[in-house]
């Protein structure tokens, strides 16, 4: 379970600062696919990277599974986010010069796996998304679809509980976009949390709730 409590955040001081986050309170319970939605600058992005611990909030904290971010220290705090998170973004962040195989199986080295026992997780995910023949391809050569899907199979090499994914189909035309969202709700249905920013309003209606943000507030929940 996901606890956002009294979550507040601005950048920038005095005259010139922006409340990206104004008292966010939210629970989101496991298994449940979650959309965040509205308008450019509400604020989604920043909410998602409160969850997924890359940003600290100003006010309030985050809990996951009863752990509060804000007291984890720096090695836990990544430990945490390599075994309990996965993340999709917009523009992919995977290494171009990479093979998929490198690329999916890159949070396993950094967990400090056996090459056996990475090679092999990573060839179970890349099989998962449908990636098969393009295991030793370099991601430089993959079209913007592919390259989301292995993402989305490294967010996944871990296990991670909670899938946090910030417009994934935002560089991708709809056939390849439906296909990721298809993905993500086949994820959410095999029992993980996908948290998914997005400002695209057909994508959010295959999530479970849609939350919608406005000027850093939440202004509706369905
Ligand atoms: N690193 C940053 N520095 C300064 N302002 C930021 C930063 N990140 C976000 N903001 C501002 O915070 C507000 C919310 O941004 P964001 O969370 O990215 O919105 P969204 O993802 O909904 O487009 C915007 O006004 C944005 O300009
Ligand atoms: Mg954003």
């Amino acid at each position: 379970m996901i606890k956002i409590n009294d979550v507040s955040k601005a950048f920038g001081q005095g005259a010139g600062s922006v409340v990206a986050l104004d008292n966010i309170n939210l629970t989101i319970e496991s298994g449940k696919f979650v959309a965040i939605t509205g308008k450019s600058g509400s604020g989604k992005s920043t909410l998602l990277n409160i969850v997924g611990a890359l940003e600290k909030p100003d006010t309030g904290y985050v809990e996951i599974d009863g752990e509060n971010l804000n007291i984890l220290k720096a090695d836990s705090l990544a430990d945490f986010r390599n075994k309990k998170l996965g993340y999709v973004f917009q523009s992919f962040y995977l290494e171009p010069e990479f093979s998929v195989i490198e690329n999916v199986a890159l949070p396993l080295l950094i967990a400090g796996e056996k090459k056996a026992d990475r090679e092999e997780k990573a060839k179970i995910m890349i099989n998962k998304l449908g990636l098969f023949d393009k295991t030793s391809e370099k991601v430089k050569n993959l079209s913007g679809g592919q390259k989301q899907r292995v993402a989305i199979a490294r967010a996944l090499v871990n296990d991670p509980d909670i899938i946090l994914a910030d417009e994934p189909t935002g560089n991708l035309d709809s056939a390849n976009g439906n296909e990721v969202i298809e993905i993500l709700r086949q994820i959410a249905n095999d029992g993980k949390t996908v948290l998914m920013v997005t400002h695209n309003l057909q994508d959010a209606n295959v999530a479970d709730y849609k939350i919608t943000l406005k000027d850093g507030k939440i202004i509706e929940t369905t």
